[in-house]
């Protein structure tokens, strides 16, 4: 008990009322640490961390990351950012500022600490890609004016600014790059294609397929997703990312749309829609740094993250 008190850190989770920073959360109040969640509640919710609720380590702050925050803290995670288009292209002016005054904000924040700092980038900074998969390396296909822009160029602004600040000022940081996950708390109208279908299917009403469904992604299940947070986190300085985290096997969007009617018994029909603008065709991590640098592999199987996520769904209903 000592020993864990000793180890326990106090960790800043911005976005932490959200999908992923709610899990994130469990995970740190889990290993023993204080967490500090802040979060303007723009797409999270208290839901997601009402069980946290007069936890003695666990604190709730309603803040929005695009104005500075002064606290003493030995981690920052900044995930805070609408991450589905529906979300981030509501107020695009807002979703940039978040991305770029909010990492600015949180850098000045390691900075005055001298604390590591964590950045939820995406796969979303590769935009349309010419290579598949993509590494770490290629510098992507972005269009900087079309209405994905203000997520893609927000969060590339982001890592620009993460590696100014460690370059110029020496603040250790840690950035992931994320490619698409899934799971229980997932918002049920991000209009992702998992949540979609998967809502679609439990109301019995017709999947949509935006295109002829050949166009493909990779899914990873939100638990092995956190894991890849943490040992990023933790591992030795130098490691500073950016790092791919996501699954690699890859799925089209007919082949999702038949598992997800397998496993909710849905007798819904499959219809297509028009592709919306600047949508991927193909999009799919090489992760051979992440399993170098951290051990790190994805484990849960798309059927068993679907089930998973269904029966959540189900409890939403
Ligand atoms: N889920 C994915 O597949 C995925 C993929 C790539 C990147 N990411 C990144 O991971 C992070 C978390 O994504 P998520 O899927 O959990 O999304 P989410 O929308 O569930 O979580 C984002 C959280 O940030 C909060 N937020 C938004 N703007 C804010 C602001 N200005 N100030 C404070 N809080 C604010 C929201 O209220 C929400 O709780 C995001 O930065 C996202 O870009 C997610």
């Amino acid at each position: 008990m000592a020993r864990l008190y000793e180890s326990r850190k106090r960790i800043l989770v911005t976005g932490g009322a959200g999908f992923l920073g709610s899990h994130l959360t469990d995970r740190l109040i889990g290993q023993g640490h204080e967490v500090i969640c802040a979060d303007n509640l723009f797409t999270g919710s208290k839901r997601n961390v009402e069980h946290l609720h007069n936890h003695p380590r666990f604190e709730f702050l309603r803040h929005d990351v695009c104005n500075p925050l002064k606290l003493e803290v030995d981690e920052i995670y900044n995930l805070a950012c609408p991450a589905s288009p529906v979300h981030y292209q509501y107020n695009p002016v807002l979703t940039t500022k978040t991305s770029v005054m909010g990492a600015m904000n949180m850098l000045g924040l390691a900075k005055r600490l001298r604390c590591r700092i964590f950045q939820a980038s995406t796969s979303e900074v590769y935009g349309d890609p010419e290579v598949h998969p993509q590494r770490e390396d290629y510098w992507g296909h972005v269009n900087p004016i079309g209405t994905r822009a203000c997520y893609d160029e927000g969060k590339r602004c982001a890592e620009t600014l993460f590696f100014d600040y460690h370059r110029q000022h020496g603040v250790e940081i840690k950035v992931a790059r994320i490619f698409n996950t899934y799971g229980p708390r997932m918002h049920p109208k991000d209009g992702r294609v998992v949540s979609n279908f998967i809502t679609q299917a439990l109301n019995g009403e017709d999947l949509t397929i935006y295109g002829d469904g050949t166009q493909t992604r990779s899914f990873c299940y939100r638990d092995d997703l956190v894991e890849g947070f943490l040992r990023l986190m933790d591992s030795p300085p130098e490691v500073t990312g950016p790092v791919n985290l996501g699954n690699p096997g890859e799925f089209t969007m007919i082949e999702l749309a038949e598992q997800v009617l397998k496993l909710t018994g849905s007798r819904s029909k499959v219809i297509h829609l028009p592709l919306p603008q600047d949508d991927p065709k193909q999009r799919r991590p090489d992760i051979s740094l992440a399993k170098a640098k951290l051990g790190w592999e994805p484990k849960v199987p798309l059927a068993e993250g679907l089930k998973l996520t269904i029966e959540y769904f189900r409890t939403l209903a």
